[in-house]
């Protein structure tokens, strides 16, 4: 039958809020009860008539109160709504003025009526706002679906989704789309499982331990001695102070043989030579009166040593680091200018575990900085797009490298006032710092099948998307909940699909494939050990 007219589904029997429930319609032509069955879908939106108003809802539950079997026509079947907008009539030519929230609300008894593809059209019209095309909704797939860009890269956003519903897709699609659009971008994007070259070919800076400078006196004093002291508290409380004096000294030295030296804390990004902190750390050791305190002053030596001779921790601790590069290093990986590739990939797969939240931390807080310091008049927006973003924002205090996850909060607290923005991406919301969810501003919700991570993101999301939740479990991959302020209304989208070879890199290995026969040999296992030993992957 044909859906260019409303047909009637059901009458409201109660409203509370910005809920409204309503009993499902039995209608005696067979057609119109078939397709009124098949309309009232999870996440389906509806429409209700006031005098003055067209208002809409989407369903949020289905329930048979009184249920036989067989079914009969008694049993009452009930619809829960999640009210989230209206319409009033623009001209007499039925065209229509769309907003959020509800100030007219439909009486008891009201029609609940299906949605026809014109007016869902003019729901989720494209907006005027600068605008980019992710998908087509989920319930009909021949209606595009809109993102509002400066709201969703102005104001941070989170893609949330159990492993393999799609999110690293999702994020290429998302970016691909904006750079399509804005060609100069500058986004940077934390890799750590080096998925994601493939998907930005030719569009993409990709930074990797082999070809990345980060001198080690970029990092803070807690980075460095994150880098440095031992692990064991007591431990680190006696040697932190020992190599702070130490790095101050080897500061001030270098300054005094500047021809503009800067008044400088321990904290200051400027070269300085870890040289010569180690040689005011032996000069220091020799003033002690007993030898036994020597301990802590030898450890900290012997440490810095062993990074400066380990080749893995050559791109930060190499002694060839010492010339002031901070500017290029910032150019490089901020796409300042951009020169073709809009978008730099931090792939930290190579990066030695010991370190990777030291770089990690350093590279948020850099970011912050610069936009921080940054001419206030000619400002260059900055977009940071972090992957498994629970281990650099864990919600578990003990968890994770403190630094790293306050430069996070930092940006989700502060950076909108200086043009820098998040992406998140996890597969764990319920890990995730919530302090730093809650502020992202849009949310895409996969399908997300553990209960707590369920609850978890009801308590960030919008009142009347609550309903939307329960079709969580039941999204297929591709499919996602978009909430908040990127999208004109909530809306369930379906991503557009990408072509396999633009696809990020996905870890899946099949069985079927990789067990077909006897392939590798002897030397797939040697090269491998070669590999392993030079932590060269
Ligand atoms: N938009 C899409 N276009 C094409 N294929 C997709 C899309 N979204 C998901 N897929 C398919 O689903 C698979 C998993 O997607 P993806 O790697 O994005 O999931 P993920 O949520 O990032 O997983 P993980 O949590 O393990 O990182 C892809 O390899 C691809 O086959
Ligand atoms: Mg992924």
């Amino acid at each position: 039958m044909s859906q260019q007219k409303p047909v009637e589904i059901g009458r409201v029997i109660s409203i509370a809020g910005s809920k409204v429930s309503g009993i499902m319609a039995t209608h005696n032509d067979a057609n119109e009860s078939e397709y009124a069955l098949r309309a009232a879908q999870m996440g389906a939106v509806v429409t209700m008539t006031t005098p003055r108003s067209l208002v809409f809802g989407i369903i949020g539950g289905l329930t048979t109160q009184n249920p036989t079997y067989p079914s009969s026509p008694d049993e009452s079947r009930i619809i829960e709504i999640d009210l989230m907008g209206e319409a009033f009539k623009k001209d007499e030519n039925g065209g229509l003025i769309f907003q959020r929230g509800v100030s007219i609300y439909p009486g008891l008894g009201s029609p609940i009526l299906t949605t026809t593809p014109e007016a869902l059209g003019q729901i989720y019209s494209q907006p005027s706002a600068p605008n980019i095309k992710v998908g087509v909704l989920q319930q009909d797939r021949s209606q595009p679906s809109y993102l509002q860009v400066d709201e969703l890269i102005g104001q941070h956003f989170a893609i949330l989704g159990n492993s393999g519903t799609g999110k690293s897709c999702a994020i290429t699609v998302l970016l691909q789309a904006i750079l399509n659009e804005y060609a100069n971008g500058h986004i940077v994007l934390l890799d750590p499982h080096d998925e994601y070259e493939k998907a930005f070919k030719g569009q993409a800076e990709v930074i990797a331990p082999e070809n990345l400078q980060m001198p080690y006196w970029l990092l803070n004093f807690e980075e460095m001695a994150e880098a440095i002291c031992s692990h064991e508290p007591r431990s680190r409380e006696i040697e932190a102070p020992i190599l702070k004096d130490a790095i101050l000294a080897a500061k001030q030295e270098h300054q005094d043989g500047q021809e503009n030296p800067v008044p400088f804390t321990v904290d200051t990004p400027i070269p300085y030579s870890l040289a010569k902190v180690r040689e005011h750390i032996r000069a220091e050791m020799g003033r002690l009166n007993r030898p036994e305190k020597a301990q802590p002053y030898l450890r900290v030596i012997s440490k810095i040593e062993g990074l400066q001779k380990d080749s893995r921790f050559a791109f930060i601790f190499s002694s060839m680091l010492l010339k002031d590069s901070m500017g290029a290093i910032l150019s490089r990986i901020l796409r300042i200018p951009v020169e073709g590739k809009p978008i730099t990939i931090f792939t930290l797969s190579g990066v030695p575990s010991e370190i990777v939240d030291v770089v990690v931390s350093v590279l948020c807080r850099l970011i912050f900085d610069f936009a921080l310091w940054g001419a206030k008049d000619n400002s260059v927006p900055l977009l940071l797009v972090c992957e498994e973003a629970h281990r650099y924002a864990p919600r578990d205090k003990d968890l994770g490298f403190a630094p790293t996850r306050r430069s996070i909060a930092r940006i989700a607290k502060e950076g909108r006032k200086y043009g820098v923005s998040l992406g998140l991406v996890t597969q764990r919301p319920s890990e995730i710092s919530e302090v730093i969810l809650s502020q992202c501003n849009t949310l895409f919700i996969m399908r997300l099948s553990n209960e707590r991570d369920q609850r978890f993101v009801t308590h960030v999301l919008p009142e009347n998307a609550a309903g939307l939740l329960r079709a969580l479990p039941a999204l297929r991959a591709q499919e996602a909940i978009a909430v908040g302020e990127g999208v004109s209304l909530p809306m369930l989208i379906c991503f557009d699909a990408i072509d396999s070879d633009k696809r990020p890199h996905s870890d899946t290995h099949r069985v079927s494939t990789g067990w077909d026969g006897d392939q590798p040999g002897l030397d797939f296992v040697d090269s491998t050990v070669e590999r392993w030993r030079k932590q060269d992957r």
